[in-house]
Parts: structure tokens; C-alpha cells; sequence
């Protein structure tokens, strides 16, 4: 009876809802052996004769065909299309088949491997490159280049819609276990005063909110729990504004906090660290972000934060740049906080001129791109905790023959500096004769803490291993203690900021100083071992210095060194690292040296891959090497 009943309504709905609602995703197919996406949104239309596209091949009304804004002729069409090959990953020749010349009447001639293809006339107005065109609407759509995370990076492949909003890119090539990425054409953007970053590629920590998509904080139950952003934060906003392509979010440590691959990872598996041996830590909290700029090509830059070293940790290990800027650049709504006294927002990237630009875009006003104007370079380099002896290894050798490098570049010199040997002669008041790794030894554990259980876990009442041990240690402590540690914090800032690096008098240097501090030294830590638990960042270090004194602390990629690896039973390149800080306010400093260093061929811009040089990461390479037939035997 309850059956017949419930099968009759059935009946009955089927029957009235007539009518479904259909909502393209977008669409993923080959052409000439590479994947693309063909996105559901349109830029424009075209009018055209059908009969003359009647050659090119289609699926689902849909026929590769070019759009060319530029005034030439279609004899000019082979040297366009050559720089074409040469700026773009989307482009490839086989679009033109059919070409939409601006102007043009409707024509015919060869191209340049000798097929014929076709010339239309285009009076429309969207942006040249590579579409597909729906033979039946007449509408134009974009293509996306589909590209593996094989570094396992990201957390969410995202499409930007034309609102600046996002959704899911539905789109998934062969491959295992990992997410797969859409890129724009890039010839479909011009980079202007209006928008200088138009068409850069950039990835975005999943901290960040985007509006129309999840965030997870690294964290699964959070993505679960709660609904889409439907805002995005002023910093990333700034960057879409500024014409920037948001192509997904990026996989941190759970709740930003800092876990070592791969037993820390209890909601997501560590990325992949591309360089070496393909299997070290890549560091947290940023992990995705250093990870995939080490890897990709395709991806030009990535945002992520910087509480305690969550940029510099991924950008040295990975030998990228990267900038944790000075303190409070940028506001950080709709982004997950650690702790607001000591969160910072800054990128990591292969080439610092693109970071010059990303930073003015974010910034605003708090930035000062120095990379053009007239500049005095501070004569006075400070290095702390470096080697004293050459020999010792490759790394000190190479760490030492920088700071000569560097030091010749400024015409200044070098001096050692022991910020503890400092502080005990000469403590500031309140310091109450307290060794200084003692005085901040509590200090950051119990800032992040103490504020992080209050802003994120106390709304959010689940309870997960990783980050778990973090609170607790926040909640064993009296509610007092924030103050207290909010207090040595600043005496500790403004002792440094006017003891050890304060501006300079000479607004054109900024800086009185540059303190250097070892970076990455070539050291290996390998994802293959079982660690301890996760522990309480008790300490101070090198690494804690901007932290408390929120100066800009920039990674700035120097060399590599080999060293025999376990994994592969080869020697392998890891890379060596320096951090050099500046005065509060200085970061344009930082960006510009790095920029003319890099000129100056000091130091040289990393290429992704399993080096600083290039090369492809060891999976590849080793595929390679064997060949295929052979790999297939192995097994
Ligand atoms: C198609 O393009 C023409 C101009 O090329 C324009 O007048 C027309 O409105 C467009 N149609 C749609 C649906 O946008
Ligand atoms: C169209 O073809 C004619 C004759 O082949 C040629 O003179 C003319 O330049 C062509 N137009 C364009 C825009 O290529
Ligand atoms: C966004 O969501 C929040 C929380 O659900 C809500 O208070 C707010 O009004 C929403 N804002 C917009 C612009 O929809
Ligand atoms: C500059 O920094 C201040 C202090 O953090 C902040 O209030 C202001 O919004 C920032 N300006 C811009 C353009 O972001
Ligand atoms: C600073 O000096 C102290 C005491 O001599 C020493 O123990 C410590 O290792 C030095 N620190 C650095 C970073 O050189
Ligand atoms: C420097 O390192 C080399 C190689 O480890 C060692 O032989 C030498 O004694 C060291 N020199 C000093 C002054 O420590
Ligand atoms: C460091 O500099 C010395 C002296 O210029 C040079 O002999 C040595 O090869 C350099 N080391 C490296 C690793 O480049
Ligand atoms: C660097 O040191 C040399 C001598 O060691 C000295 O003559 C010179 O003035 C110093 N330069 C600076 C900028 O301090
Ligand atoms: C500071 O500490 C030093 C050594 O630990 C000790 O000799 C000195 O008496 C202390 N001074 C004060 C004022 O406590
Ligand atoms: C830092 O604090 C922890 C926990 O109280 C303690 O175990 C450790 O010895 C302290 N270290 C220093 C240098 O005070
Ligand atoms: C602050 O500094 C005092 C010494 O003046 C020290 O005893 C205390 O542990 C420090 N607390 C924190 C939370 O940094
Ligand atoms: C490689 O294995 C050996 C032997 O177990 C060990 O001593 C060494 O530390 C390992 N090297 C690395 C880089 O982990």
C-alpha cells in the first residue's frame, strides 16, 4: 500500500516537472593531443558563413578557430602567430584552421605549413587568441590549457567567472590522485597602468576566502561545516581588480599551522617538494603554494601567509623568492587568522620584477616600488648565525662567497652580529635581565595560541590531531599571558628596530642596515620518516626576528649544493638559501635587490624543476631516462 502510494507521487512529479534546468560546467577535450577546457562563458559573438568552417572538424557544435585583433594582413598572420608560440602555452597552430581577422573580408590562403586555412571578417570586439565557437549561437568561448597538479597542490581547481567570482573547474586529465588545472590563453590579456598583473596566473593559499567556493583551512570538517564565501577579502580582491587570474586554492597545513610531511598531515597528504629527489618536506604553512612555483611553469605566482615562517619555510626549501612583508601591509578580512598581531600576507615567485608588481597592486600605499627610482643601498650587512668556516661544507662556502658577492655590490661590508651577546649588554628596560631566549622563548606559542583558539577554534568546535596540541598548550595557560606576550614582543621590536636595524636617516636608503641570516643550507629532510609528535614552537631563532619585529624578511634563492640522496641512492641538487631583513617599511628594498642581483648575475632567477636550474622532476626524468618500454618491464 505505503509502496503503490509512494510510487503514484513519484508519477505524479515526473509528471509535472516537465522541464529540467540545464547549466553548463564547461566542457574538456583533446585537440591534437592536448587538453583543454573549453569554459561555459563567452566574451562575444560572431556572424559568420557556416559553409566556409564546413572542413574543420567539431564536437557538440563546437570548432577551434582564432580571433586576431590586430591590424595586419593575413600574409602578416605567420610572424604574429610565431610570437604567439612563443608567449603562450595555450595557443598552438592547429586554431588556425579558421581565423577571424579584424577587417579582413572574408578570404582564403595558406598557411604557414602549407594547409589552407580560412580568413573571416570580425567585427567583434573580444580579445585575440584561441577560442572555440559555437556553430549554432555563434558564441565565442575561452580556452583553458589543462594542466596536472602532479605536486599534488592544490585543493580546488577553480574558474574565475567574468563577475570575478568562482566555481569549480570541472574538468579532470589522466592522472593519479591529483586535481587537475585550468590556464587561460594568455594572449587573450594586456597588462596596462589600469591592470598591470592582467592575465598573470596566481594561485591562492585555501585560507584565503573567494567568493562562490569553499575555503577548508586544511582542514576537511571546516570545508564540510560551513558554506561557499560569498565574499572575497580585500588583499585577493585587489589582485582580481588588478586583472589577475585566480586559477584555484592552494593546500596549507591544517589551520595554518606548521606540520612536517607526512604523519602531521592528517586531512590532506603533503604536497610534493619537486626539487632533489622529489621526496623532501615542502615545508608549511604555505606547503602548496612553494610547491607548485617550484614545479610549474604555467603558474606565475602564489599568495600565501606568514605567521612564523609560512613563507619562507616553502620558498627555501623550494629556492624560490619570497617575501613575508613587514607587519600590517594589508588588511587580512576573509582570510583565516593565526594570530592578528603577527599575520602577514605575501607571495612567492620565480621572478622577483613580478613580485615588484604584485606587491604594488596589494599593498597600495604601503608599498614603495623602488626598482626604478634613484636608491643608496645600506653599506652594512649584518649576518647572524652564519658559518664561520668555509671549508666546512658547500653550503658555508657558498653562504660566505654571497655575503662577499653582496657586500662588493653595495661597496659595503660585513659583520657578524649575536643578537643574544647584544641584548644581554645592553637590554632594553622591561627585559628584567633576562636572557633573550628565554624572555621570547613563550612568546609566539602563546600569541598564536591564545588568539587562534579564540577567533577560529572556540567557533569551531571540532577537535583534530595536528594543530590540537597548539591549543591545548593556549588553553593551559592563564588569560593573562596574552598581554604578557604581546608585551615582551614589543619590547623585543623596539629594541631590534632601534638597536640592530632601524630606517635610515637617508630616506633614499631606508634602511640602515641588511641583516642576513642562513636560509636553506642544502640540508635534506626526507618525507619517507616517522617523526615525533608535533610540538609546541617554543624558541627563539633567526626566523622569529620579523616575526616579533615586523620588519620584511625576504628569501632570496643563492645556489644548490648536491649531497648523496637515500631515495635515490644518487647524489641530487638541494637548494641554499639566505633571508635578508630590512628596516619596517623597507620591502621595496628587499624586492629591488633581489631584482639587481638577478641583473647583476649574482644570483639568477630559479626555473622550476627538480634544480634551481630547470630539469624535470625526478618522476619525469627518470621516465625518461629508462624509457617507457623499459619502465613498463620493470614491473
Ligand atoms: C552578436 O553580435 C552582434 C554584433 O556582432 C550584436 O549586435 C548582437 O547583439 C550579438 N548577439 C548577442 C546575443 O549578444
Ligand atoms: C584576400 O585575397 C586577395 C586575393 O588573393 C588578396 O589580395 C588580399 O590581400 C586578401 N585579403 C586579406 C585580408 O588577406
Ligand atoms: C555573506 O554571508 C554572511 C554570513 O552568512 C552574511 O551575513 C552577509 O550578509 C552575506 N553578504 C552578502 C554580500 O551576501
Ligand atoms: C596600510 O596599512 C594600514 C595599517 O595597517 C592600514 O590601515 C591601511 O589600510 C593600509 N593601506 C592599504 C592601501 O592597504
Ligand atoms: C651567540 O653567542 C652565544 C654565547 O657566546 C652562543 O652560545 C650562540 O651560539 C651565539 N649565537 C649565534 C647565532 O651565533
Ligand atoms: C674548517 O673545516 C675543515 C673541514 O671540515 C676542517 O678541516 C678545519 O679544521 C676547519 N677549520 C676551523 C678553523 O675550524
Ligand atoms: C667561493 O669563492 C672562492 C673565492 O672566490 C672560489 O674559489 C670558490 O670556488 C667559491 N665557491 C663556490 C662554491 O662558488
Ligand atoms: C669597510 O672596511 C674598510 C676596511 O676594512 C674600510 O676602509 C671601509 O671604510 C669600510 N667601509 C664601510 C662602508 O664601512
Ligand atoms: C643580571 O644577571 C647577571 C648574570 O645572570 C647577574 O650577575 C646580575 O646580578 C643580574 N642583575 C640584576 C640587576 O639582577
Ligand atoms: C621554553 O619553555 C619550555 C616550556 O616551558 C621549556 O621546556 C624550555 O626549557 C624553555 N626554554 C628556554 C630556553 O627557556
Ligand atoms: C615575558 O618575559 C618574562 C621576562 O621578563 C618572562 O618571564 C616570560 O616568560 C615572558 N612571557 C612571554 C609569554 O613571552
Ligand atoms: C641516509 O641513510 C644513512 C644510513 O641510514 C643515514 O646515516 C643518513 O643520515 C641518511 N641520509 C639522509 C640525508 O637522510
Amino acid at each position: 500500500m505505503w509502496f503503490s502510494f509512494s510510487s503514484f507521487l513519484v508519477t505524479a512529479v515526473l509528471l509535472t516537472t516537465t522541464y529540467g534546468q540545464l547549466k553548463s560546467t564547461g566542457l574538456s577535450l583533446k585537440f591534437n593531443g592536448v587538453d583543454y577546457y573549453v569554459s561555459p562563458y563567452s566574451p562575444g559573438n560572431v556572424s559568420f558563413d557556416a559553409s566556409l568552417l564546413n572542413k574543420i572538424p567539431s564536437i557538440f557544435g563546437l570548432k577551434p578557430v582564432t580571433v586576431v585583433q590586430q591590424p595586419i594582413t593575413a600574409a602578416q598572420l605567420p610572424a604574429l602567430v610565431s610570437s604567439w608560440m612563443q608567449e603562450d602555452d595555450v595557443f598552438q597552430a592547429a586554431f588556425l584552421q579558421a581565423v577571424f581577422l579584424a577587417g579582413a573580408a572574408t578570404n582564403q590562403s595558406n598557411s604557414p605549413e602549407g594547409t589552407t586555412f580560412t580568413v573571416l571578417a570580425l567585427e567583434s570586439t573580444v580579445p585575440s587568441g584561441p577560442y572555440f565557437l559555437d556553430t549554432n549561437s555563434g558564441f565565442l568561448h575561452t580556452v583553458y590549457r589543462l594542466y596536472d597538479d602532479f605536486a599534488g597542490s592544490f585543493t580546488e581547481s577553480l574558474l574565475q567567472t567574468p563577475e570575478g567570482t568562482f566555481q569549480t573547474l570541472s574538468a579532470q586529465t589522466s592522472t593519479t590522485a591529483t586535481l587537475t588545472i585550468g590556464v587561460p590563453s594568455r594572449l587573450y590579456f594586456t597588462p596596462s597602468n589600469e591592470k598591470p598583473l592582467a592575465g598573470v596566473r596566481i594561485a591562492v593559499k585555501d585560507i584565503f576566502d573567494l567568493a562562490g567556493v569553499k575555503t577548508s583551512n586544511g582542514n576537511r570538517a571546516w570545508y564540510n561545516l560551513y558554506p561557499p564565501a560569498n565574499v572575497t577579502g580585500t588583499a585577493v580582491q585587489r589582485l582580481l581588480d588588478a586583472g589577475a587570474i585566480v586559477v584555484g586554492h592552494q593546500k596549507p597545513s591544517q589551520f595554518a599551522n606548521g606540520e612536517q610531511a607526512t604523519a602531521d598531515w592528517v586531512d590532506y597528504h603533503s604536497p610534493f617538494n619537486p626539487r632533489g629527489d622529489g621526496y623532501q618536506d615542502p615545508s608549511s604553512s604555505s606547503s602548496g603554494a612553494g610547491a607548485a612555483i617550484g614545479s610549474y611553469p604555467w603558474l606565475d605566482i602564489a599568495i600565501g601567509s606568514d605567521t612564523g615562517g609560512s613563507i619562507r619555510g616553502p620558498s627555501q626549501v623550494q629556492g624560490l623568492f619570497g617575501l613575508r612583508p613587514s607587519h600590517g601591509l594589508v588588511s587580512l578580512d576573509h582570510v583565516m587568522p593565526l594570530a592578528t598581531s603577527l599575520d602577514t600576507a605575501g607571495f612567492l615567485v620565480r621572478d622577483p620584477k613580478l613580485m615588484d608588481t604584485a606587491n604594488t597592486v596589494i599593498y597600495g600605499s604601503n608599498y614603495t616600488s623602488i626598482t626604478s627610482g634613484a636608491l643608496q643601498y645600506p653599506k652594512t650587512i649584518l649576518t647572524y648565525g652564519f658559518p664561520t668556516n668555509a671549508s666546512a661544507n658547500t653550503a658555508s662556502d657558498i653562504l660566505l662567497n654571497f655575503t662577499r658577492s653582496l657586500a662588493k655590490f653595495v661597496s659595503g661590508n660585513v659583520s657578524a652580529v649575536n643578537l643574544t651577546t647584544l641584548w644581554s649588554e645592553n637590554p632594553p628596560a622591561g627585559a628584567q635581565n633576562t636572557s633573550l631566549s628565554v624572555f621570547l622563548n613563550t612568546t609566539y606559542p602563546t600569541i598564536i595560541a591564545k588568539e587562534q583558539t579564540v577567533l577560529v577554534r572556540d567557533p569551531f568546535y571540532r577537535d583534530y590531531a595536528a594543530p590540537l596540541i597548539r591549543w591545548a598548550y593556549g588553553d593551559s595557560q592563564p588569560p593573562s599571558v596574552l598581554i604578557e606576550a604581546v608585551n615582551n614582543k614589543t619590547i623585543f621590536m623596539n629594541w631590534f628596530n632601534t638597536q640592530i636595524l632601524p630606517l635610515s636617516s637617508d630616506p633614499s636608503q631606508c634602511s640602515s642596515n641588511l641583516l642576513l641570516y642562513p636560509g636553506s643550507t642544502a640540508t635534506q629532510n626526507p618525507r619517507n620518516k616517522y617523526l615525533t609528535t608535533p610540538t609546541v614552537p617554543f624558541g627563539f631563532s633567526a626566523g622569529r626576528i620579523s616575526v616579533f619585529a615586523e620588519v620584511p624578511d625576504m628569501v632570496f634563492p643563492i645556489e644548490q649544493a648536491a649531497s648523496f640522496s637515500n631515495i635515490t641512492q644518487h647524489q641530487e641538487y638541494f637548494p641554499i638559501s639566505v633571508d635578508i631583513l630590512a628596516a619596517k617599511g623597507c620591502d621595496g628594498l628587499l624586492v629591488k635587490l633581489a631584482k639587481d642581483l638577478v641583473e647583476a648575475g649574482i644570483i639568477r632567477k630559479p626555473l622550476t624543476g627538480q634544480t634551481i636550474y630547470g630539469g624535470d622532476v625526478l618522476m619525469k626524468r627518470e621516465a625518461e631516462e629508462r624509457g617507457l618500454e623499459q619502465l613498463r618491464y620493470m614491473w
